[in-house]
């Protein structure tokens, strides 16, 4: 059966509605809505079978734990068993918002929540239809990305009927996901904070808010090219092909792999922004903007779609473009790294 499908009023959501969805809920029901980042798959996170049918349904790894969604900073003690300083003090500045922070784990959260890890991921989202509805649950709500695990991850709620839709019980169309890119994930159970996913709270935000600069996991002086490619894990992924051009970019190797491509009869599209245009005149590929390359918060709200919109058009090659590291930066390249077959 296909799942209820109900619009609200993003700003404003009808409270009986939301009830609806909230009901269904804590009767153990999966229900998807919208938060700022991008559209979520929630169950009640003490409810372990309905926190099973999540991975169930994605195809999710059960190596691979979920955030629990809270309603405010005041539920932080019903996940975490030890809420540190530096915790609180993030809390302040980044929450409600696209913070999530790995604390040690109360142990009645379920194992499968945690995957048998002592930590859990927390975050109060800020966008108001997932802040209604935790709140008219009254349970804390695990949730992954709403999307078949591996690929692109949602920013409409069409996309997750498309994705899930017979699948799932519930979908709440609040409208689009505001920033288009997952959390950043922050590891505060370490000596010093880690960046674990970088996200909608910029890097350059969370040192400013700490006061010392955050690492990265996996920072390297500069990421240079894959060794070979395939190493990485691939998640966000298209159907077609993503060749991810990394660092300064060199659009003369990106036009001259897109010509390759078009002559050996490939469908080619190509991510890049409005500044890049010129030099891909006269050639028969899809072009998606992403914007312009002033603004990256655009390129971040837009790029999911886009990698949607390129497979739709049947594109079997797909060049993407680094935007550096400043700012949502960071987030574009780890998700285009990890979209990617090939980063060159
Ligand atoms: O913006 C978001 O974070 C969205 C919305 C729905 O909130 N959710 C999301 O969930 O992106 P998901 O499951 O697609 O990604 C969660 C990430 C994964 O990389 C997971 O490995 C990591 O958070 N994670 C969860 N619990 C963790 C833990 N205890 N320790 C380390 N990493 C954890
Ligand atoms: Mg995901």
């Amino acid at each position: 059966m296909t799942a209820q499908f109900i619009r609200v009023d993003p700003q404003q959501p009808d409270p009986a509605l939301i009830q609806q969805a909230a009901v269904a809920l804590r009767s153990g029901l999966l229900v998807a809505f919208p938060t700022e980042t991008v559209y979520g798959l929630g169950a009640n996170a003490l409810d372990e079978a309905a926190v099973a049918r999540i991975f169930q349904v994605k195809g999710r790894p059960a190596d691979d734990p979920l955030i629990v969604h809270l309603a405010s900073v005041d539920w932080l003690p019903r996940a975490v068993s030890q809420v540190p300083g530096s915790a609180l003090q993030l809390a302040e500045v980044f929450w409600p918002g696209p913070l999530t922070m790995i604390l040690p784990r109360q142990p009645h959260i379920p194992g499968l929540v945690t995957a048998g890890g002592p930590t859990v991921a927390v975050r109060v989202p800020s966008h108001p239809v997932a802040l209604a509805l935790i709140r008219a649950a009254e349970v804390m709500v695990a949730a992954p990305s709403a999307n078949p695990f591996g690929r692109t991850s949602p920013t409409l709620a069409n996309h997750v009927l498309a994705d899930l839709g017979e699948r799932i019980d519930v979908i709440l169309d609040g409208g689009p996901a505001g920033i288009g890119v997952e959390s950043t994930v922050l590891d505060l159970t370490q000596p010093a904070p880690v960046i674990l996913r970088p996200g909608g709270v910029t890097r350059e935000d969370l040192s400013k808010a700490l006061g010392m600069p955050v690492a990265l996991r996996g920072d390297t002086p500069l990421p240079g090219p894959l060794a070979s490619p395939g190493l990485l894990p691939r998640h966000y992924a298209p159907r077609a092909e993503l060749v991810f051009l990394q660092g300064s970019p060199d659009l003369d190797l990106m036009r001259a792999l897109a010509q390759q491509a078009l002559e050996q009869g490939r469908k080619v599209g190509l991510l890049v922004v409005e500044e890049d245009w010129p030099v891909f005149e006269g050639l028969a590929v899809q072009k998606i903007s992403l914007g312009s390359q002033d603004d990256l918060w655009q390129a971040a709200h837009r790029l999911y779609a886009a990698l949607r919109a390129l497979d739709e058009q049947g594109v079997e090659l797909i060049l993407a473009r680094d935007l550096g590291e400043q700012g949502p930066g960071l987030a574009l390249r780890d998700r285009l790294r990890r979209a990617a077959r090939k980063v060159i």
